[in-house]
């Protein structure tokens, strides 16, 4: 089924409206206005609706956008982060589309109050979990940024560096880092801990997190139970042997860690408690711990969701509910980014007019209400979050390697020998002694540097560059004796080929430099 709202109609008109207090994030930043117009829309935002994220009223009007005070709620399309309020639902127009995050899971009322009012409600925080729906999944941008921010608060709280150091003051070592739960929002508490210097650890139920966790510097806690795996991309409830093994490692690590962050807050589901008040009491005064699952009832016992607790004996516990909306212009900008993806898939014709496709997996996973209908829950898609097994293949057999003949061996060092003795005997004294040198480092540097780890390669290259510059040196002092041309050619081509080496030398310890600097 393909549905627009007004197929024929003129370009469609999208409000950015205001959030309520304490939002401080906006659903379109100045940037992806300037796109949405490009996609053929018209839009409106309703005057300061982007001031808490930094974005002012001048901006979205260099972007191509009309600036009006006011709501916006008249418009064909209603951009918003939050779900608007019932009175708000109320003052749309019937037919008209509302883009935010509603909540579907929890909140059929809301649903119930979009079909009556005859709206197309699509819903930002229901996009399936398939590939081709990345781009647009608000969770996963937020998730990320909230990740982040959530090292950002515990540094914050934390009285001391997350990097060791050696100063003449004495010695400090680096703070320990234990993230539970290694999604989206534990990798990026992952990557921004180790950034800071501290010793990272991460667990989670899905072992195939391991290599990502150990790719961002951190160490993966594998509990070593057998996990169902999910169908829906969003975690699976863990079983009893699972919870009781991690339970395990919590306490182990509870003792030992400085920063606990808790990321386990799966939509739709109360959060599993992975921390539990002992495990906060073992805890160092001064530790920190961030429950980013808060507003779920909370990974961690005694977390208060909004609100920073700290028990009686100094362990801070930070239940912070908003932690991507304390980073409104990114957050905003990624927002914007991901409802642009969305208006992206549905104006095939960038005409600036939706086109509702209902066959379309992403769009009928977010449609909740449309045409008077309810739409909520959409049929199930499967995702297969985790790699599926592949069947193992076959050894190859292989070839038996033929026995080199011990004669081939032999003859090849009795000819080498011969041609060395051939060539000392004729040849003048002085040449007998270099040879002698010159097969020896061959034997030697053949040995040496093949036996150098790959990591010591550009050190090498230095030491090798060293050494060609010695050999430039010694054949420009031949060249300027003038005598034999077979000598003066020689020298000539040892200076080629050892600029070649200096110079090639160079250009990759740059290149392999350049890799390890942040632009
Ligand atoms: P999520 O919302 O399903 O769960 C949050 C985190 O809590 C996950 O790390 C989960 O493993 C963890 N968790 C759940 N129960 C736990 C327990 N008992 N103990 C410890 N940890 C527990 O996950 P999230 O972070 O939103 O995404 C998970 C994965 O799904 C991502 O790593 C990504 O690979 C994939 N994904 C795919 C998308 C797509 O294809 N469109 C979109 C978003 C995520």
């Amino acid at each position: 089924m393909s549905d627009s709202p007004d197929p024929s109609g003129p370009a469609m008109r999208i409000g950015v409206a205001a959030e309520a207090d304490p939002e401080t994030r906006v659903a379109m930043s100045p940037e992806t206005v300037a796109k949405v117009v490009g996609l053929g829309y018209a839009v409106t935002v309703e005057s300061g609706a982007g001031a808490r994220a930094g974005f002012t009223d001048e901006a979205y009007t260099e972007a191509g956008a009309d600036v009006v005070d006011g709501p916006v709620w008249d418009t064909d399309i209603v951009v918003r982060i939050n779900a608007p309020e019932p009175d708000e639902i109320g003052k749309l127009r019937e037919g008209a589309v509302l883009i935010a995050m509603l909540a579907p899971r929890f909140e059929a009322e809301r649903t119930e109050a979009l079909t009556a009012q005859g709206v197309t409600a699509l819903s930002m925080d229901a996009v399936p979990r398939i590939s081709r729906a990345q781009s647009m999944d608000v969770l996963s941008s937020m998730a990320n940024i909230a990740g982040y921010r959530a090292v950002i608060e515990a540094a914050h709280v934390f009285g001391r560096f997350f990097t060791g150091q050696v100063t003449a003051a004495g010695k400090v070592p680096p703070a320990k880092v234990l993230v539970a739960g290694a999604g989206v929002a534990g990798l990026a508490a992952i990557a921004a801990a180790n950034s800071l210097g501290a010793v990272v650890r991460a667990t989670d139920p899905r072992s195939e997190v391991a290599d990502q966790v150990r790719s961002l510097g951190g160490e993966y806690l594998a509990v070593e139970v057998e996990q169902e795996a999910s169908t829906d991309g969003y975690a699976k409830a863990t079983s009893a042997d699972y919870d009781k093994r991690a339970a395990e490692i919590y306490s182990e690590q509870a003792a030992d860690c400085d920063i606990i962050i808790t990321t386990a807050l799966i939509p739709g589901r109360p959060a599993p408690k992975l921390i539990t008040a002992a495990d906060v009491a073992s805890m160092r005064p001064g530790s920190v711990v961030v429950d980013m699952a808060a507003s779920q009832g909370g990974n961690v016992e005694g977390s208060v969701a909004g609100e920073v607790v700290v028990t009686d004996h100094g362990v801070t516990v930070v239940g912070y509910t908003d932690l991507a909306a304390r980073l409104p212009a990114q957050a905003s900008q990624l927002y914007g980014t991901n409802v642009l993806n969305l208006l992206k898939l549905m104006t095939p014709e960038k005409d600036g007019r939706l086109a509702l496709d209902l066959d379309d997996t992403v769009v009928r996973g977010i449609t909740t209400a449309h045409a008077g209908e309810t739409l909520w829950p959409p049929p199930e898609v499967t995702v297969s979050a985790a790699p599926a097994a592949q069947p193992a293949e076959e050894p190859k057999e292989k070839e038996p390697e033929k026995p080199r003949s011990p004669y081939a061996g032999l003859a090849a060092g009795i000819v080498g020998a011969l041609a060395l003795f051939a060539v000392t005997a004729l040849a003048p004294a002085e040449l007998a002694g270099h040879l002698t040198v010159f097969v020896l480092a061959i034997v030697i540097g053949f040995y040496v540097i093949g036996n150098v780890h790959h990591a010591l390669h550009t050190p090498l290259m230095s030491v090798t560059n060293a050494i060609s510059g010695i050999i430039v040196v010694g054949a420009i002092l031949q060249i300027g004796t003038g005598g034999d041309a077979l000598v003066i050619g020689l020298a000539a081509v040892a200076v080629l080929l050892a600029a070649i080496n200096i110079v090639g030398g160079f250009a990759v310890t740059r290149r392999m430099l350049q890799m390890f600097t942040r632009s």
